[in-house]
């Protein structure tokens, strides 16, 4: 059985210590979007890892991971993350593989970024300036080169040079030399080349021999590029259709889809959020959490669980089951607030509105819980949570209209609550138990 994990709020839910802690139970871990804009922080036996564009099963050595289609590949920083695990002592010979098909990033992709921004003024979006939308743009324009073109030096040599000639159009202050950056293709087609894959037929394979394979999404959904906040959204389809898409699987391979979520709310970048908190208890939940962005290292934007955005998430992606994470962050709070609705002038909404203008004069209609003063940090089973922290989960599932399978209660692997009889119930056939 095949399980899809995503992200059901603005990015940062989490996602990398569920994929990292549920890995041992599948055979492949495969990311199919986005770029090194993620940040995936996996912290094992006290080390903190922090993973961009490796899926985050790679600490677990008999896993296979794959890069699909739909991701795009700085190589440079593909490279880096290769090295930074090797010191570690982690191998990736043998089972690290990349699409033929995914869009590499290359230097002038992050030039495109800033001018972009720049050009944009007010109306930025905080982009993680790593070049994920201009590689994408050049997907779509197709004029992008893919990690198979590397095997074509002649067309790869015309591809770079009308590229950069572009790029030398619209970036007025510094020229790039076409082919210093073909030699840098170059070398990095060496060091790519061995690990390059058909991952579509790689999958269809590994399905066939009865593989199970574990989808990991980065970003979240809220900033898809078709269902998320657009314009403030990153390039890429970050909900459930990006699994099909940027690996080239049918969907009924999808088993069962976790869709996971933080305790409260946060986002990095602009853009609307209705539940965000200007004042000490934003700022409470900020150093509680620890947010900053695990790439940029800027503060996030911190606020209370938003429903109406997470019950969106769920319809957008068919979701199974949550996986609710930093519990903990919110242990001594008094008072706990859920958003259950939008008040938008004199309506109330209580489905996510499609214009991002609509959404930025929304105001959240609160529903108050009393807090705990019990810790839930590093609590293991689910009747060890103090009782208003089960009040507050079992709140959060209705209001969400998604049972939680799982609740993370602080960053080591094993601070993890996993609730067998919602797996039971709503993910038949999988053997999640850890
Ligand atoms: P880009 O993906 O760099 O183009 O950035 C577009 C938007 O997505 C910005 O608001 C970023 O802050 C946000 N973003 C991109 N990647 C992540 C992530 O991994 N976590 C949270 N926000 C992200």
């Amino acid at each position: 059985m095949n399980l899809a994990v995503l992200g059901a709020q603005w990015g940062d839910e989490g996602k990398g210590k569920i994929v990292d802690l549920l890995t041992p139970r599948f055979d492949i871990v495969a990311r199919y979007q986005g770029g090194h804009n993620a940040g995936h922080t996996v912290y094992v036996n006290g080390t903190k890892f922090v993973l961009r564009l490796i899926p985050s099963g790679i600490l677990h050595p008999g896993v296979t991971c794959l890069i699909g289609n739909g991701v795009v590949v700085d190589p440079q920083a593909l490279f880096a993350e290769v090295d930074e695990l090797a010191k570690n002592g982690i191998d990736v010979d043998g089972r690290l593989f990349v699409s033929d098909k995914a869009h590499l990033i290359l230097p002038y992709h992050r030039d495109l970024d800033l001018l972009a921004e720049a050009r944009r003024g007010e109306r930025k979006i905080g982009t993680t300036s790593r070049g994920i939308g201009p590689a994408y743009e050049d997907k779509i324009a197709r004029r992008g080169i893919r990690v198979g073109d590397l095997a074509d030096p002649k067309g790869l040599a015309q591809s770079v040079r009308d590229n950069v000639s572009a790029r030398n159009r619209l970036v007025h202050d510094t020229t790039m030399d076409w082919q210093s950056v073909l030699s840098q293709v170059v070398e990095i087609s060496k060091r790519l080349t061995p690990m390059v894959r058909d991952v579509s037929l790689f999958l269809s394979e590994a399905f066939t021999s009865g593989k199970s394979v574990l989808f990991e999404g980065a970003q979240g959904t809220l900033l898809d590029i078709d269902h998320g906040t657009y314009p403030f959204v990153t390039s890429s389809n970050a909900s459930v259709g990006g699994v099909c898409t940027g690996l080239g699987i049918g969907p009924r391979l999808i088993g069962g889809v976790m869709g996971v979520v933080k305790a409260y709310a946060t986002r990095v970048g602009e853009g609307p959020m209705p539940t965000e908190l200007h004042d000490d208890m934003g700022q409470r939940l900020r150093d509680g959490g620890n947010e900053y962005g695990a790439v940029t290292g800027r503060p996030r934007r911190c606020g209370w669980y938003d429903a109406v955005a997470v019950r969106y998430a769920a319809r957008i992606n068919g979701l199974d089951v949550l996986a609710i994470t930093k519990m903990d962050v919110l242990d001594g709070l008094d008072e706990i607030r859920i958003c259950t609705g939008y008040r938008c002038g004199d309506r109330t909404l209580t489905e996510f509105p499609s214009d991002v203008g609509q959404l930025a004069a929304c105001v959240p209609v609160y529903e108050s819980m009393p807090g705990w003063s019990e810790p839930t940090k590093g609590v293991r089973r689910f009747a060890d949570l103090p009782t208003n922290a089960r009040r507050y989960l079992a709140r959060l599932e209705e209001v969400s209209g998604v049972p939680a399978a799982l609740v993370s209660t602080g960053s080591d692997r094993n601070d993890t609550i996993l609730r067998d009889d919602v797996i039971a119930a709503r993910l038949p056939g999988f053997k999640l138990a850890i």
